[in-house]
């Protein structure tokens, strides 16, 4: 078999993603680059001829899967007379890839997140079974610079990673050791990219990075080449023709500047929405977590915030049982949730990981504590999710329809809060913005009429 001249479409790749939204968005452009070699992303992984693995590190239970999955993938495998070429990528793939071989010798190819565009290179090793099958240096920007510079767009709405990397070091986390140091991309690069996905209709997308709002990429060349802020991005990116929905994540409470608050208020395409993860409201685990900020600080944003914009829905991320924890500092936890109210919010038992220094602390708390500690918060977090979504039933919100539902003549689409809606409609509604009367909601979802359906009802 040759690698050139491929036809389109004649080779099955399947691509299975874990973890952040980074990942999807690196999913993605792992597709763009192969496409050129032939190859069309399936929805399973049967028959495919490359399965790729984007794995997460985030927490234990996440490294675990990948190992199991790949079991699952050996099988595959073998019953192709072993034509099936597996590949892992992603954080698992940067903090352990030499583990990964020797662990499962199916595995043909690991390659860590800044090593993408070097795919369709690793995969002609497998084949000619010479050179290295791991690559995990850190080289960020030339993986921007090497990705095909055209994206397919999937459906109106997109992610587009303008950051990557982190310096922040909190004390339990993998991240700053598995994506490497902040690193943001020039502006020229992000806007044509943007261009580029509102000429396919994309018309709302959120800028990634694991700490978005610390981005100072360089400006254009013409003006000077100063570094830009997040908020003069954004201002930016509003004027594109098209892109009527813009949002950002995941933010650091420690980023959180003036300008990026103000925008809210004044950037009708900037989103009401902010996730910006808290993790505890105690002051003692802030700082032992390396947060660099108290919960006043957070909770004084949080202020700011809605007075900037006043329907501003709020999100965070939660750990309990971080070592040290006592039931005192989890109550400050849960008088924080009850005071900022959520929309939403993800909350994590504390996972030990090798390498960070909570690891190493004094003071780890028993699995049955942590438990206990997750439900208490939860049941807060879905009473305030619950009562979030049912506050907006008999309002008409603005919807962007996704796609069709899962059932027949259903529509779903997203609010300006990231809320799923379901509604009755035909799937030339798609890629539209429409009026959708929200009639009513569940936990995770609302239910809308279209006002015509409401006038032939009456
Ligand atoms: N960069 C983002 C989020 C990174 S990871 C930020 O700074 O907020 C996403 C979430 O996973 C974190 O917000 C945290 O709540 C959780 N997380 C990270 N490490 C963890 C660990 N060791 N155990 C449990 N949860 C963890
Ligand atoms: Fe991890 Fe903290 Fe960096 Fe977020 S800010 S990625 S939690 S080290
Ligand atoms: Fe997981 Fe890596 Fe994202 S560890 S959360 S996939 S940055």
């Amino acid at each position: 078999m040759t690698e050139s001249a491929p036809k389109p479409g004649s080779k099955r790749v399947y691509i299975k993603t874990y973890g952040c939204q980074m990942n999807v968005y690196d999913s993605e452009r792992m597709q763009d680059v192969l496409r050129p070699l032939g190859y069309r992303a399936v929805d399973a992984p049967d028959d495919a001829d490359l399965v790729v693995l984007n794995t997460c590190h985030i927490r234990e239970k996440a490294t675990e899967k990948v190992y199991s999955e790949l079991g699952q993938m050996k099988k595959l495998k073998q019953r192709s007379g072993n034509r099936m070429t597996i590949a892992v990528a992603g954080c698992v793939a940067q903090a352990e890839g030499a583990e990964i071989m020797r662990r499962q010798p199916a595995v043909d190819l690991v390659l860590g997140p800044q090593a993408y565009h070097k795919l369709p290179e690793m995969i002609a090793r497998v084949h000619r079974q010479t050179g290295d099958r791991l690559e995990t240096d850190f080289e960020t920007l030339e993986k921007f610079d090497a990705l095909p510079k055209a994206r397919r767009a999937d459906g109106p709405m997109a992610f587009l990673s303008v950051q990557e990397g982190c310096d922040k070091f909190c004390t339990f986390c993998v991240v700053p050791y598995t994506r490497g140091a902040e690193l943001s991309r020039p502006v020229d690069d992000i806007v044509l990219e943007a261009r580029n996905l509102a000429a396919q209709g994309v018309r709302d997308i959120s800028l990634l990075g694991q700490n978005v709002n610390a981005y100072h990429g360089a400006g254009p060349a013409l003006e000077g080449g100063e570094d830009w802020s997040l908020a003069r991005l954004l201002r930016h990116l509003a004027r594109i023709g098209g892109l009527d929905r813009l949002r950002y994540t995941t933010s650091h409470p420690r980023d959180m500047d003036e300008d990026l608050i103000a925008a809210h208020g004044d950037v009708d395409a900037l989103m009401p929405f902010l996730h910006l993860p808290v993790q505890s409201g105690s002051d003692a685990i802030l700082k032992a977590m390396n947060r660099g900020h108290t919960s006043d600080h957070y909770l004084d944003i949080m202020r700011r915030m809605r007075e900037a914009r006043p329907d501003m829905a709020l999100a965070s991320d939660f750990i309990v049982g971080f070592p040290g924890e006592r039931d005192r500092d989890f109550e400050d936890t849960l008088a924080l949730v009850k005071e900022v109210n959520y929309a939403i919010a993800y909350s994590f038992k504390y996972s030990e990981r090798p390498g960070t220094p909570a690891a190493d602390m004094f003071g780890q708390i028993p699995e049955a504590v942590k438990t206990e500690r997750l439900h208490a918060l939860q049941a807060i977090l879905r009473e305030q999710q619950s009562a979030f979504n049912a506050s907006k039933i008999g309002q008409t919100l603005p919807v962007l329809v996704t796609g069709a539902g899962r059932q027949a003549g259903q529509m779903h689409g997203r609010s300006p809060w990231m809320q799923a809606v379901h509604f009755d409609g035909g799937p030339e509604l798609a890629g539209q913005i429409i009026d959708v009367r929200i009639v009513g909601a569940s936990l995770n979802s609302l239910t809308g009429q279209l006002p015509m359906a409401q006038e032939s009802a009456a």
